[in-house]
């Protein structure tokens, strides 16, 4: 089935953030094979014309751009409201060892309702930390396409066969339900949660697997003092949580991005990264993922998006879970971090804010959507965006009015109407 659908404004998400006003899209879909792809992009009067018998639907006052990424988000935290305590992160991690085990009962509706806002708020395709297991059936069944990153935490040598035991029973439950929408990947915790044997073999395993691999990575001033000198805080941490009187880091920073070797992984937060790590993390063809509310609640501060551009890596903006944020809409989330990051220049920001949630998500998560680009999958989003026809500011207008629910989301060429929910 073939179909044309057009909007006021189209946001290619190419590399030159290519605008086309007035811009249709011509789409092909086949529902029972899932086969789908955007055939042509031209303006939409003109391919009406030429397609004269096909469907075609425009939207008004809209923006047309690729269905959104949100390339890490923990659905298992989907509970907490007022559990865990922020303002810093050794208050946060106490209050998350102290709290889990309750965060995680009767979870099955919130999850469903935080997959339905993923949805209603425009993303196509999620990064999903899964800690236990328990997002793997709601997501399979789910419309969302779906990189499951099935995590493994632990610092503790003699529970390493098991814990490794463990990740490798929900990756391989993963691996059953394996397709075009659904991919098991990996992720190891943090080089300060996991140990260095844990760390290395899930490495060997995503690399002999081709899988994707993520770790959250230098996400407070905390974890830099342990992996660089030893101490601080996390050495109480350790013996207070765990008794480990003495704990020492089973790595320091730089011999955990030597395991990641030939892995591209996504690395999330990287608050705390120095220039020497951004040039190791260029240098692997790594991925910089922040989650800028998140990072304020528990570390007060932002990621340095210039520096990050010093070392030509692009920052992606996602949401982490309800365990440090209060709403885990993507549109709110660049909202907020627009006028967090109060000295950038605006109308540049805006753009690398809106390539944060299409292009450079889709790229670290290997999913052909992301841009709008013949070739590309067909997932799309429309937002209504009042002003946007007349706007000479469009990605920052956007940023600033785009509605924080979709008129219409479709994926690999379907509409809202088709999808089982
Ligand atoms: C552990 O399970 O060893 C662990 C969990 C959270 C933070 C640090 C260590
Ligand atoms: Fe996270």
């Amino acid at each position: 089935m073939k179909q044309i659908i057009g909007a006021s404004c189209i946001f290619l998400c190419d590399e030159r953030f290519s605008i086309l006003e007035n811009g249709g899209l011509l789409i092909e879909c086949d529902p029972r094979s899932q086969h789908n792809k955007i055939l042509k992009i031209q303006d939409f009067k003109s391919l009406t014309q030429s397609y004269p018998e096909l469907q075609a639907s425009f939207y008004t006052d809209s923006v047309l751009l690729p269905a959104l990424s949100n390339a890490h988000i923990h659905f298992e935290f989907s509970n907490n409201r007022s559990h865990l305590l922020y303002g810093d992160f050794p208050s946060w991690l106490s209050s998350v060892i102290t709290h889990r085990d309750d965060l995680m009962t009767e979870l099955s509706q919130s999850i469903q309702r935080e997959i339905k806002l993923q949805l209603a708020s425009g993303v196509a395709s999620v990064g999903a930390i899964s800690s236990y297991g328990y997002d793997i059936s709601p997501l399979i069944h789910s419309p969302l396409k779906v990189t499951l990153f099935n995590e493994a935490i632990g610092s503790n040598p003699e529970a390493l066969d098991f814990l490794y035991g463990n990740l490798l029973e929900r990756f391989e439950e993963c691996r059953q339900y394996s397709s075009a929408r659904f991919k098991p990947a990996l992720a190891i915790h943090s080089p300060y949660s996991t140990h260095y044997v844990l760390a290395r073999k899930i490495a060997h395993l995503a690399k002999h697997e081709g899988v994707r691999l993520s770790c959250h990575f230098l996400e407070s001033k905390e974890e830099k003092q342990w992996l660089y000198h030893q101490n601080g805080w996390f050495k109480e941490f350790f013996s207070h949580f765990f008794g480990v009187h003495q704990a020492k880091p089973s790595m320091n920073a730089l011999e955990f991005l030597d395991l990641l070797q030939d892995t591209s992984p996504l690395f999330v937060h990287c608050l705390f990264a120095d220039d020497e790590i951004l040039d190791r993390i260029a240098k692997l063809c790594g991925f910089v993922a922040c989650a800028p509310r998140s990072n304020r609640l528990l570390n007060g501060r932002y990621l340095d998006l210039d520096k990050l551009r010093y070392f030509d890596l692009h920052p992606i903006f996602s949401t982490d879970g309800l365990s440090s944020n209060h709403s885990l809409n993507l549109i709110e989330e660049i909202r907020s971090a627009f006028f967090g990051y109060a000295s950038l220049d605006a109308m540049q920001l805006a753009q690398d804010l809106i390539l944060g949630i299409t292009r450079f998500p889709a790229l670290a998560l290997g999913n052909p959507n992301g841009e709008i680009g013949e070739g590309k999958d067909a997932d799309l989003a429309i937002f209504e965006c009042e002003g946007i026809e007349s706007s000479r500011q469009k990605p920052l207008h956007f940023v600033l009015h785009a509605h924080t629910h979709v008129t219409q989301l479709y994926i690999n060429g379907q509409g809202e109407q088709t999808w089982k929910l």
